[in-house]
C-alpha cells in the first residue's frame, strides 16, 4: 500500500533494492529534488511512495495542493497508448521521489526531458493519480468488453448546470502536492510526455485542501468558513476503507483494489453566502460554525445525533441541513472518502462576483451505490442548493496501482 512515509536517504535507498525505487543518485537520473541539497545524508521527508497495492492520493493524507487534468486519448493506436500509459507510471514514480519526469539530457539541440521548474523543491508529498473515463471504453481500444458495471456516466440530477467542456474525459491525473509548483509541474511533464496521444481536455487547479484523510490531519475549513472533513473516511479507519474506497471480488479482476473517483466542480455563491445569518449558515450545514460541532453537540468529534429535538419537538438539525441528507443512517449506512479541494478561477465578469467554489473529489466502491444516491437526496433537498451551482462532473475508474517499478497503472486493464 502507498503510505506517507518521513524515510531517511537510508530508507529509502534499502527501498529502492527491495523495491525498485527510483531515487535521486541511486537509481534515479542524478538531479533528484529530494537530494538536490548534496549533503549526503538526508533526503526529503515528504516522498509518498508511487509503487504499491493501491494508487497513492486516495487514503494517503490529503496534501495542500492540487493540478487534477482530464485527457482525451487522440491516437487510434491501442500500443501508443500502452507505451504512453508505462511512460507515464515511470515518470511519475520518477517525480515522487522528487526526481525530474526524464533524463536531463545534455544535447543542445533537442529540448530538455524535464522542464526544469520543480529541479530546486522537495517532493512535497507529490502523489499522480491516474483513471479511466469510460468514454476509454469503446470500439477504439478494445475495451468494451472490459468496461465495469460500476463505470456508469452520473445520471443528470436536479439542479445540475454542467457544461461538457468542463466534464468527463477518456483518462485523469489528480496530482496532489504540498507546492502548487510541484503539482504543476507533474501534470505539464505528463502533457508534454503524451503529446501525440492525449490532448488535454480541461483542467481545474486547488488550493487548499477541503478534507482529511488521516487522522493525524486538522480538519480543514471550505470557503463557507466551515470544518470540512470532520465526518470523513480516514485512512485509520481500515475497515470502512475495505468495505467503502476499495473495489473488491465484486468488481471486475483488473480493477481489484482500485476505486471510482467522482469529481464536481461546485460553484459557491459566496456572496449571497456571506449576506446569510450565522444561525442559517449552521443550520444549512446542522453544525456550529466556529467549533464544527453538530447541531446539539459541543465538540467537533462529538457523534451526530439526528434525533435530538429542541422544547418544541423540532429537530435541531433540520431535515433541509447537509449533515442529515449526507449522513450513513439516511443513505443505507453507505460512506463515501472525500478528498476535495478549494478553488478559485477569478472572476466571474458577467455576474461581477467571485469564481470560486469546491472542486469535490470522492472516492468508492461503487458510485452507483455511494455518490449517486447521495447527491440525488443532497440535489432534492439540501439547504446548500440555495448557495451552490454543480457546474462540472466526470467519474473515472482508478486502476489498482503499479506494485512495483517496471509495471504500470492499467498493466491488468491491458493484459
Ligand atoms: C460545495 C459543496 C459542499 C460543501 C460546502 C460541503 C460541506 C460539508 C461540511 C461542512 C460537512 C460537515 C463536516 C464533515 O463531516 O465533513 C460535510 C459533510 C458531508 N458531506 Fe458535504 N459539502 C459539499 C458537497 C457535498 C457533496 C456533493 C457530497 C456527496 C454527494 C457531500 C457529502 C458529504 C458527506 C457524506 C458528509 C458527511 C456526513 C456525515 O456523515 O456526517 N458533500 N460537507
Amino acid at each position: 500500500m502507498a503510505d506517507a512515509a518521513g524515510v531517511s536517504r537510508r530508507n529509502l535507498l534499502g527501498a529502492a533494492a527491495a523495491g525498485g525505487l527510483t531515487v535521486g543518485v541511486a537509481g534515479g537520473f542524478g538531479l533528484g529534488r529530494g537530494t538536490a541539497d548534496g549533503d549526503g545524508d538526508s533526503i526529503d521527508s515528504s516522498y509518498v511512495p508511487f509503487y504499491g497495492r493501491h494508487q497513492a492520493g486516495i487514503i494517503t493524507p490529503a496534501q495542500d495542493r492540487l493540478h487534477f487534468a482530464a485527457f482525451d486519448v487522440t491516437t487510434s493506436s491501442r500500443s501508443e497508448l500502452v507505451d504512453l500509459l508505462k511512460t507515464w507510471s515511470q515518470a511519475a514514480a520518477a517525480m515522487a521521489t522528487g526526481d525530474p519526469a526524464g533524463h536531463p539530457n545534455k544535447d543542445q539541440n533537442s529540448p530538455p526531458k524535464d522542464t526544469g521548474e520543480a529541479f530546486d523543491l522537495p517532493a512535497a508529498s507529490l502523489t499522480i493519480t491516474f483513471g479511466f473515463g469510460r468514454s476509454l471504453f469503446d470500439e477504439r481500444f478494445g475495451l468494451r468488453r472490459k468496461r465495469p458495471a460500476a463505470l456508469e456516466e452520473i445520471p443528470p440530477l436536479p439542479g445540475d448546470e454542467l457544461d461538457p467542456e468542463i466534464s468527463g474525459g477518456d483518462i485523469c491525473v489528480q496530482a496532489c502536492a504540498d507546492d502548487p509548483q510541484v503539482a504543476f509541474h507533474a501534470v505539464r511533464n505528463l502533457a508534454r510526455l503524451g503529446q501525440g496521444v492525449v490532448v488535454m481536455r480541461w483542467c481545474q487547479l486547488g488550493f487548499g485542501r477541503t478534507s482529511k484523510t488521516s487522522s493525524t490531519q486538522q480538519t480543514p475549513r471550505n470557503l463557507m468558513g466551515f470544518k470540512d472533513g470532520t465526518n470523513n473516511i480516514t485512512a485509520q479507519q481500515g475497515g470502512d476503507v475495505n468495505r467503502f474506497v476499495w473495489v473488491g471480488n465484486d468488481g471486475p479482476a483488473w480493477m481489484r483494489g482500485g476505486s471510482y473517483l467522482v469529481s464536481r466542480r461546485i460553484r459557491m455563491l459566496i456572496e449571497p453566502w456571506d449576506r446569510t445569518a450565522l444561525s442559517e449558515q449552521e443550520s444549512i450545514f446542522g453544525r456550529d460554525k466556529y467549533e464544527g460541532a453538530a447541531l446539539g453537540q459541543s465538540k467537533e468529534k462529538d457523534r451526530v445525533d439526528l434525533k435530538i429535538s429542541d422544547a418544541d419537538g423540532k429537530p435541531l438539525i433540520p431535515a433541509t441541513a447537509h449533515i442529515r441528507l449526507a449522513a450513513p443512517s439516511t443513505n443505507k449506512n453507505e460512506r463515501i472518502l472525500r478528498r476535495g479541494y478549494s478553488f478559485t478561477d477569478g472572476f466571474d465578469q458577467v455576474r461581477g462576483q467571485l469564481d470560486a467554489g469546491l472542486f469535490f473529489i470522492c472516492f468508492q466502491r461503487d458510485p452507483r451505490k455511494q455518490f449517486v444516491p447521495i447527491q440525488t437526496r443532497l440535489a432534492a433537498k439540501d439547504g446548500l442548493n440555495e448557495y451552490i451551482q454543480h457546474k462540472s462532473s466526470a467519474v473515472f475508474a482508478v486502476a489498482p496501482g503499479a506494485r512495483r517499478r517496471g509495471d504500470w497503472v492499467g498493466s491488468g486493464l491491458f493484459s
